[in-house]
């Protein structure tokens, strides 16, 4: 039997395989019936073709043909022609030719589906995801996850030929105290303890690096349970890259090849290596960011020292209590309506910031509810640092560090986005590096790690950790593109002693220490590599590479924002029977009066 997909993809349905008969499978698109000739339109995963019945093929397969309904699923033998001048259709790779049917055999009606099978698709996605086996015969879906596929099918040979082994490490694990929220699996065989379900393999790459593999991946599934986004899911993938007697100097390099061959090979695009680096004290001054978009401009710029003694007291008291003032040049802007800059202060005002204050430089002067604050000799100073020009708008927040950066930083992107100011198609890659080892978690009262408690501090820094842990950087590095984090890394802690230290400092007790992470500190006492990894969202990837921003888009079979499969609407209760054999009973909190 011949598959259209094997016809299409190697494109002879097109003109070698002319007047050449063909057996077709696939699925009806649609039926339309011309005075006595029957059109259908075969869809498979590859694509779409024409085929045309005519009454004196068979009279069984005539009276076949007219029962055809979208989506039944068919067997057609007929000769390839080239179709009559005229008729042929632009949009179809296969628009040149027809099959002119002369058997049919109908393997299985269908029920008219919920939303047609095609592009461009202006349904409810919660009908998209409850029908997902639907969704994923249109063509556009199709291809997303031939994609995905070509994409795991390379990571795979290019990683091989470069002397790496694909390793699987276990889905049930130890619970951690650190790190996002675990999914948790209960035990039968013992009961009252519980297995979790991995955050990433981190652990485990880490022990086949004292197992000697030297060189180890994985496209491992990973679960966290924590608040989703359109670019998280609780389920989802990396690829987990560790190799040992390494810096990295050898890994980032490895990883840029890796994309641009990706890159060059899926996405049409070659990529320039090496990707450009900024420091993460650099990307938070700059873009108020630690994934900052460089695909355009509106850099924060400080005006702390401009402003500290400019008469609007807000601002000054921001810097006398040793925060800043900082703002954003929107060139051109002018046009922009009060009502928007209004929406811009509401939005501002979801990230902490007690405001947003703007000034408009029009032709007849500024306009601005903080300008009557300052000298004109003030206003000046201010423009001249912030590069203003007629027709610009400059925004301001005057707040502590973060709450600056995290509320401008995102002011930026949503200013780029109405102004208009992201260039289609274009591929920002870059790697952030010198990330601080710690930050204060001020609720819980102690340091938690940035990337993970087994990343090691930059060598020159060690000293710092007792003096002023804060100012520790680390080995570690994010791959950032287009504003999104694709992938993160470090060199790990290899040595007990350091180890030791950082759990120390993340506030863990020995005891604590002893039970959760007792085996890695013995396994660190049998010679235990220098080493180092990265993982890269393997889903978000795929998500950048096919040009979508949704990463339900680029899974099988997502869950929504509340975690929940629409399909087969799990999570669901279990039998009591289920939980009795596990030693669990449930009790659920009081249900809330709204
Ligand atoms: P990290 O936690 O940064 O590092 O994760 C690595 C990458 O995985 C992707 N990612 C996600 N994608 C979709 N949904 C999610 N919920 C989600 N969470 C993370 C991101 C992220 O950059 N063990 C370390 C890696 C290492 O040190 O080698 C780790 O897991 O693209
Ligand atoms: P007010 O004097 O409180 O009416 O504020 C004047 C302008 O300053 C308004 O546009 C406010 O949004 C803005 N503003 C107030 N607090 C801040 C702040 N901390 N940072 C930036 N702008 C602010």
């Amino acid at each position: 039997m011949t598959l259209l997909s094997e016809r299409t993809e190697s494109g002879n349905l097109g003109v070698s395989a002319k007047g050449q008969t063909v057996q077709l499978l696939g699925w009806v698109q649609r039926r339309r019936d011309h005075g006595g000739v029957i059109f259908v339109d075969l869809r498979d995963r590859s694509g779409m073709v024409q085929v045309v019945f005519h009454p004196d093929m068979s009279a069984d397969g005539f009276a076949a043909a007219e029962k055809l309904r979208n989506e039944f699923v068919v067997a057609v033998t007929g000769a390839v022609r080239q179709r009559p001048a005229g008729q042929e259709n632009p949009n179809l790779s296969t628009g040149q030719i027809e099959i002119v049917a002369t058997a049919l055999h109908i393997l299985n009606g269908a029920k008219t589906p919920p939303f047609y099978i095609q592009d461009q698709l202006d349904v409810d996605e919660t009908l998209r995801l409850k029908h997902r086996y639907l969704d994923l015969r249109r063509p556009e879906m199709a291809k997303v996850f031939q994609k995905r596929h070509r994409v795991t099918q390379l990571i795979r040979n290019f990683l091989d030929a470069q002397g790496f082994l694909e390793i699987e490490t276990p889905m049930l694990g130890l619970s951690s105290p650190e790190g996002a929220r675990d999914y948790l699996v209960p035990s039968r065989v013992h009961p009252g303890e519980f297995y979790a379900l991995p955050q990433s393999p981190q652990i485990f790459k880490q022990l086949l690096m004292v197992a000697g593999m030297e060189k180890y991946f994985q496209i491992a599934r990973c679960f966290r349970d924590e608040d989703l986004r359109a670019d998280r899911q609780p389920e989802f993938t990396q690829l987990d890259i560790e190799m040992s007697f390494m810096e990295m100097e050898d890994i980032l390099p490895l990883v840029e090849a890796l994309l641009a061959a990706i890159f060059a090979e899926l996405g049409g695009k070659p990529l320039t290596t090496p990707f450009p680096r900024l420091t993460y004290r650099e990307a938070r001054e700059r873009y108020g960011s630690d994934k900052p978009d460089t695909r355009f401009g509106l850099e924060l710029i400080d005006v702390s020292d401009v402003v500290a003694d400019a008469g609007f007291k807000v601002f000054a008291d921001a810097v006398a209590k040793g925060g800043q003032v900082k703002g954003i040049n929107a060139k051109g802007a002018q046009g922009m309506p009060r009502s928007e800059i209004d929406d811009l202060g509401k939005y501002a005002l979801g990230f902490k910031a007690k405001g947003l204050a703007w000034i408009v430089v029009a032709e007849d002067g500024l306009r601005s509810p903080i300008v009557k604050f300052m000298t004109e000799e003030k206003q000046q100073a201010l423009l001249a640092r912030m590069g203003a020009e007629t027709g610009d708008i400059l925004f301001f927040v005057a707040d502590k560090e973060d709450v600056v950066a995290n509320t401008l930083g995102n002011v930026r992107l949503e200013l780029a986005r109405r102004l208009n100011l992201i260039p289609e198609g274009q591929l920002n890659f870059l790697w952030l590096t010198e990330f601080p080892l710690l930050e204060y978690d001020e609720e819980e009262r102690r340091y938690t790690a940035i990337h993970h408690m087994f990343t090691a501090p930059m060598d020159e820094d060690v000293e710092l950790l007792k003096s002023d842990p804060l100012a520790v950087r680390a080995k570690a590095y994010d791959i950032i593109l287009n504003g999104y984090e694709l992938g993160g890394g470090s060199i790990r802690i290899h040595r007990r002693e350091i180890q030791e230290q950082m759990f120390h400092m993340i506030g863990l007790s020995p005891t604590e220490v002893e039970e959760r992470f007792g085996y890695i500190l013995e396994a660190f006492d049998y010679g235990t590599p220098p080493h180092g990894g990265i993982a890269l969202g393997l889903d978000r990837l795929v998500m950048l590479l096919t040009g979508r921003d949704n990463i339900r888009d680029v899974i099988a079979f997502p869950k929504t924002q509340s975690a929940s499969c629409l399909l087969t609407r799990a999570p669901s209760p279990v039998v009591v029977e289920q939980l009795k054999e596990l030693s669990l009973k449930i009790e659920l909190p009081p249900v809330k009066k709204s």
